[in-house]
C-alpha cells in the first residue's frame, strides 16, 4: 500500500504560542467552546466556568505542529476555530490521515490518559486557534467530574468504531470502495444540504484523499475524475458536491 507525501510541518515553540487567558481574548468565546465541545457536553455551568479561568489561548500558523508523534505530552487541546489532521508519517515521506478534527473537537488527551507517548502528529491545516488544558488541570476536573470520563469514553468508542471501519475497508474493498465510502462520510460529517446533494465546503485535494485511504495521488485522481464524469460528485470551484446517487450508491454496497 503506498501513501502520500508529506508537506514539511513547521513546529510551534510552545512558549511563543501560548497566551494565557489575555485581555484580547473574548472570555465569552471561550466559554462557549468550551459548552459546545463534546469532550464536556453535559456539564453544569461552574464547571464551564471554571475550565474557561484554566485554560490558555494558542494561535497557531497553517502546517505547524501542535503535538509530534512519541514526545511525551503534558497538555490537551479543544479546537475553537480551524482545522487539524491527525496524522502519522511513514517512512519516505508517505503519511496517513487518522482524523480531521474540526471546532469544538479535542485532541491530545490519550497520552495524559495512559501516561505513554504523543500516538500521532496533529497539524493545523488552516490557521487555528486553540484552547489548551495541562495534565493537571483535567485529571482534577475529571476528578471531580466523573460525566467527563463518560464522555470521554464515548469518544474513544468512536474512534475504535471509525479504526474497525478503516481496517475492515483498507482488507475487503478496491480504491474506488475506499474512496466513495469516505467522500460520503465527508459528505455525511461535514455537508450541507443543497438541490443537487450534500456539499462540502472544502475540498480535500486528491493528495489528501489519498492520504485518507491508503492509496496514491496517480490512483485516486482517476478514480475521483471518473466519478465526476459519471455524475455522481459536481467539483465546484474550492468545494465538492456529493450526490444522492453517490449516496445511495454506498449505501446498496454497505446493504450488499
Ligand atoms: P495523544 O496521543 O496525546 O496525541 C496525539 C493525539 O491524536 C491523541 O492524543 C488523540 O487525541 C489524537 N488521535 C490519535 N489517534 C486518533 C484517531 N484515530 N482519531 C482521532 N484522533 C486521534
Amino acid at each position: 500500500m503506498s501513501f502520500g507525501i508529506v508537506r514539511s510541518p513547521v513546529s510551534v515553540p510552545t512558549a511563543l504560542a501560548t497566551r494565557p487567558l489575555g485581555s484580547h481574548e473574548d472570555p465569552a468565546r471561550i466559554r462557549a467552546t468550551i459548552a459546545r465541545a463534546p469532550l464536556f457536553a453535559a456539564l453544569p455551568i461552574s464547571a464551564i466556568e471554571d475550565l474557561t479561568g484554566r485554560v490558555a489561548v494558542r494561535r497557531v500558523p497553517v502546517n505547524a505542529t501542535v503535538v509530534t508523534q512519541d514526545e511525551p505530552g503534558d497538555s490537551m487541546f479543544v479546537i475553537m476555530s480551524g482545522r487539524v489532521k491527525v496524522v502519522i508519517f511513514g517512512e519516505n515521506g508517505r503519511e496517513v490521515t487518522l482524523s480531521l478534527l474540526r471546532p469544538g473537537d479535542s485532541f491530545g488527551e490519550m497520552s495524559l490518559f495512559d501516561g505513554s507517548t504523543r500516538s500521532a502528529n496533529c497539524v493545523a491545516i488552516e490557521p487555528t486557534t486553540l484552547l489548551v488544558l495541562s495534565r493537571d488541570d483535567l485529571m482534577r476536573h475529571v476528578q471531580s467530574h466523573p460525566r467527563t470520563a463518560l464522555n470521554l469514553l464515548g469518544e474513544m468508542a468512536r474512534r475504535l468504531r471509525r479504526a474497525d471501519d478503516t481496517i475492515a475497508q483498507l482488507a475487503l474493498c478496491d480504491v474506488n470502495e475506499r474512496l466513495i465510502h469516505r467522500l460520503v462520510g465527508l459528505a455525511r460529517e461535514e455537508g450541507s444540504e443543497s438541490p443537487d446533494g450534500l456539499v462540502v465546503r472544502r475540498r480535500p485535494t486528491q493528495q489528501e484523499l489519498a492520504n485518507m485511504i491508503g492509496s496514491c495521488r496517480e490512483t485516486i485522481s482517476r478514480a475521483f475524475n471518473q466519478l465526476a464524469r459519471d455524475g455522481l460528485i459536481i467539483p465546484k470551484g474550492r468545494s465538492l458536491v456529493v450526490t444522492p446517487a453517490l449516496i445511495e450508491k454506498a449505501e446498496r454496497k454497505k446493504a450488499a
